[in-house]
């Protein structure tokens, strides 16, 4: 949702010393010519959506409609010092906003909030004098630790009329009644049948609020959230969500990564090979360094990338092929241990591969899913573990250390597909002390080494930092060292 950008500074409440940040922006669906959302008053902010644009342990990014050309506010407060509903220490304050003009009346709002603790709940609204938003939550993530957590994935959606949206608004409450603690939704493209309809992203919105005002909706960019109507960038997907800008220059939000936990999330439009971009070879190049820099960069346990069009195609696709030839050997290079892709409608998980053979050392799992009710009934299933046909499904990843469980289920909530993943050790282990592999160097680093020996446990290589061919308290010395000096 990168764009109009604007507006002031707002020091919290004594309570806070965090800074709120608001964007507002229009959809600009003047250029799709969608129905006017009218200008009748809304009685407050709604098809509110929470995301990260910032570092998901001190920030929270909400957006939301309401009507063109209002002043609006978030507030929230920590949920230790919540009272009574937002009243008391806090009070609306106003705010300048800074906002074009839009025919069609339909507009997003975009606030960061910033400076937040956590591993925190807090409560939030969002509004105006005229109206406020029902009270919402959100939880900031925990510091890097080795704490576990729960993530979540849907598919392609692509409904093509509202009873199906409403089906799989169904599917999106009941996994989140299963598993409301799912740290946040991961979303892998074709959210609409077109990018250029309006009604579709209502449709769409009105469904995901429900839960995705309550944790954060991560996505990417699928084929059918471009411009069919030629060449250019997918113009109403980059204005309906606010993503992270760290993607390279002239493709913020399309590409982009964020940390969670132990995990580092790598996310691509691979729909820059549909031409619809009409990309230069320099682009590419400019393209696949930013994710080789992304992935080198990491120091998590686990790499997870997502992208709509599948690196390990199960069906003839020119796309899925330029991401095979282009940018799998940068993920095989680079230690990721999990894809998670769509666009093939059909729930798929492939055994571990690299260089195109199963292999259960360095492979790669690639998880197709699709969350929404449109199906292929055929699929290459050479390298698949699990294909489901005609299916709606979601997925739940619960991430343990160095374990992922990854379970599959239908939209009743029916388990169709259950696996365990390991994590690939990764070089940058040894290097940094990084014993746990958790993406840190801290004292449960130095206690892992310190618990092996006192248990005479079977060393882990990694333990042995000095390199000297044994692992003794030299080598805890040397990982609390290198943590005091990260301190
Ligand atoms: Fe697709």
């Amino acid at each position: 949702m990168t764009g109009i950008k604007a507006a002031g500074l707002w020091k919290r409440s004594r309570i806070f010393s965090a800074v709120l940040v608001v964007i507002a922006l229009t959809a600009g669906f003047l250029i799709l010519g969608a129905a006017a959302e009218g200008s009748s008053t809304i009685p407050a902010p709604k098809q509110i959506m929470l995301s990260w644009t910032g570092d998901p342990t001190s920030t929270q990014t909400l957006t939301w409609n309401d009507n063109p050309d209002l002043t609006e506010v978030v507030e929230y407060i920590d949920k230790t010092d919540y009272t009574t509903a937002f009243s008391g220490a806090l009070q609306a304050a106003a705010m300048s906003l800074q906002v074009s003009t839009t025919t069609t009346g339909y507009w997003r709002y975009e606030a960061t909030v910033s400076g937040l603790s956590p591993s925190t709940v807090y409560y939030y609204r969002i509004g105006n004098s005229a109206g406020w938003s029902t009270a919402g939550t959100f939880t900031t993530a925990p510091p890097k630790s080795t704490e576990n957590f729960l993530f979540s994935y849907f598919g392609d959606i692509q409904t093509t009329n509202e009873t199906e949206m409403q089906a799989w608004g169904t599917l999106l409450q009941n996994a989140y009644s299963a598993y409301g603690q799912m740290a946040f939704g991961l979303q892998g493209g074709d959210i609409v049948e077109s990018g250029l309809d309006l009604d579709g992203w209502q449709a769409f919105l009105n469904q995901a609020t429900t839960v995705f005002s309550k944790i954060p909706f991560m996505s990417c960019n699928g084929n059918h959230e471009s411009n069919f109507a030629g060449v250019g960038k997918p113009v109403s997907y980059l204005q309906m969500f606010a993503l992270p800008t760290n993607g390279p220059d002239g493709f913020k939000e399309e590409f982009y990564s964020f940390n969670y936990g132990n995990c580092h999330y790598t996310v691509l439009n691979a729909n820059v090979f549909s031409g619809e971009e009409n990309l230069t070879d320099s682009d590419f190049t400019a393209l696949a360094d930013w994710i080789r820099n992304d992935l080198q960069s990491s120091r998590a346990t686990w790499n997870i990338v997502m992208l709509h069009q599948p690196a390990l195609p199960l069906a003839a696709d020119s796309v899925c092929s330029a991401v095979k030839a282009n940018w799998v050997p940068i993920f095989e290079s680079t230690g990721v241990d999990l894809v998670i892709e769509g666009h093939q409608h059909v729930y798929s998980r492939s055994y571990p591969m690299y260089g195109g053979k199963i292999d259960y050392t360095n492979g790669i799992t690639y998880l197709m899913g699709v969350s929404g009710s449109k199906f292929y009934s055929t699929a290459d299933e050479t390298y698949a573990a699990k294909t489901i046909y005609n299916t709606s499904n979601y997925e739940i990843f619960e991430v343990d250390g160095s374990h992922m469980y990854v379970s599959s289920y239908d939209k009743n909530g029916n388990l169709l597909d259950y696996n365990t993943l390991t994590a690939k050790a990764k070089s940058y282990s040894a290097v940094t002390g990084d014993v746990n592999n958790d993406g840190i160097v801290n004292m449960d680093d130095v206690n892992a080494v310190e618990q092996a020996i006192k248990n005479s446990a079977d060393y882990s290589q990694v333990m042995d930092i000095n390199s000297d061919g044994t692992v003794d308290i030299r080598d805890a010395q040397k990982i609390l060292i290198t943590y005091l000096a990260l301190c």
